[in-house]
């Protein structure tokens, strides 16, 4: 294994994120565990050359204040336990806060500074080897950043003992399974089965307004279809997944509740049978775009805007029906075809079209309509857990709302939402 690493406990501490992150921008590597890390996952961690107990706000739950188990106490590893308990505090002063962590790194853990993305790929290739050993790997690829990074990484490790299942849920934006078929299949040589499931999603859907509902029975769906999947293919005992740090903590720890369910992370039901692959899931968003960089990949995909695993049906607010999801899908299109005429993809992080289930009164043709609007969100951000909104051109906001509101039909309103993340999400649902 090429890096050390820096752990940080999770003792209810909200800046457990930003810890590890400045630890990485010491060039050591880390990644945060929970306070319960038993004996045997500590051990299966490769190089660990120190770790932090970071309490903080949410150290008690349920009750109980938590505390890190024996296994960490007893491990050898040099500790630093920064908690209300009291042995050390964080220096309220930033800088003082930098050195300490510093010296922590450097002058008691001797950890070096060896964290590159070239290192982390190939020891996240190392580790899925031996997590595999020669069993086959089913994933999931939806051609979004995520699921198409970890499938680079993965066809590295394992080559074509990875079956990539591309599933069409009907909730994809318009001209995307061809391209997902085009890259990875005839490009990157994958091993890879189209599914059509757009019936089958969009039935379950009919009629569920609640957006964790809607989220889950994606989930849960998805789940089937792959088990369907994988009862045709032989052998396959591993799933992988390119969950990502965000996923994890907006799913919730064992210190913080939940914000809302990523069909990633929550839903997995135990008789699946299938050990998880999560190779990129101590990255942030722009370190995954890093990996992708660094495996090869063409730039096009890499630098692509995110797109969640419920797809447009988190975009189609409340019910989803088959004429709403059409308005969205087209609108998107329609957005994202203005946004590159303007030179704006690639400058803006994420930008999509939401249709909530409203009706307004317009005028089209001379008469009166009552149709959906459609809100443009245009944001962005670095690490997708805060967010700001692009200040877009007049003019092509202009544009974009005449060819809305020309060419899709059932729409007669463009709106622009302007919240920032907090207090709004990047997604509406
Ligand atoms: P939010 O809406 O949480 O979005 O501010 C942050 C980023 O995550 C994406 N997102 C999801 N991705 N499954 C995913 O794979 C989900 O359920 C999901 N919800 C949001 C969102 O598009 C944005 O990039």
């Amino acid at each position: 294994m090429k890096q050390d690493m820096i752990v940080v406990l999770d003792l209810g501490s909200k800046e457990n994120a930003y810890l590890a992150r400045e630890i990485r921008a010491l060039g050591v590597y880390s990644e945060i565990h929970p306070h319960d890390i038993t004996e045997d996952d500590l051990k299966a961690l490769p190089n660990v050359k120190g770790i932090i107990l970071n309490g903080g706000e949410n150290r008690v739950v349920n009750g109980a204040e938590i505390d890190a188990s024996p296994a960490v106490y007893n491990s050898g590893i040099p500790l630093l336990a920064v908690d209300h308990k009291g042995t050390e505090k964080w220096p309220a002063d930033a800088g003082e806060k930098s050195k300490k962590l510093a010296s922590f790194v450097f002058d008691t853990c001797k950890a070096e500074k060896n964290w590159s993305m070239d290192n982390f790929i190939s020891d996240q290739i190392e580790l899925v080897r031996r997590q595999v050993g020669d069993g086959r790997v089913l994933l999931a690829l939806s051609g979004g950043v995520d699921s198409s990074v970890v499938a680079a990484l993965l066809i590295k490790a394992i080559g074509e003992r990875l079956n990539c299942v591309h599933v069409n849920h009907g909730l994809l934006r318009q001209g995307e399974p061809e391209q997902v078929i085009k890259v990875f299949k005839e490009e990157l040589g994958a091993n890879l089965i189209y599914v059509d499931a757009v019936d089958r999603f969009l039935d379950k859907l009919a009629g569920v307004s609640d957006p964790e509902k809607k989220r889950k029975i994606i989930g849960a769906e998805f789940i089937d279809v792959f088990k369907d999947e994988a009862s045709k293919l032989s052998g396959i005992s591993y799933l992988g997944q390119g969950t990502i740090y965000p996923d994890i903590i907006e799913s919730g720890t064992k210190t913080a509740g939940n914000i809302k369910s990523h069909h990633n992370v929550g839903g997995l039901p135990e008789q699946l049978g299938f050990e998880l692959v999560e190779p990129l899931k101590m990255l942030f968003k722009d370190e995954v775009r890093a990996c992708g960089r660094a495996l090869g990949l063409p730039a096009s995909m890499v630098d692509r805007q995110p797109f969640p695993g419920p797809g447009l049906g988190v975009r189609c607010v409340g019910a989803i029906t088959r004429d709403r999801l059409e308005a969205v899908r087209q609108s998107d299109a329609i957005l994202r075809e203005e946004f590159d005429k303007a030179g704006l993809a690639g400058k803006v992080w994420q930008y999509f079209t939401i249709v909530p289930d409203i009706k307004s009164t317009g005028i089209k043709n001379n008469s009166r309509s009552f149709e959906w609007p459609v809100v443009i969100r245009a944001v962005n951000t670095v690490d997708a857990m805060t967010a700001t909104v692009e200040e877009l051109d007049w003019n092509v906001l202009k544009k974009i709302t005449a060819r809305i509101t020309g060419e899709v039909p059932g729409v007669n309103r463009v709106l622009y939402d302007l919240t920032p993340k907090p207090t709004g999400t990047i997604e509406w649902e």
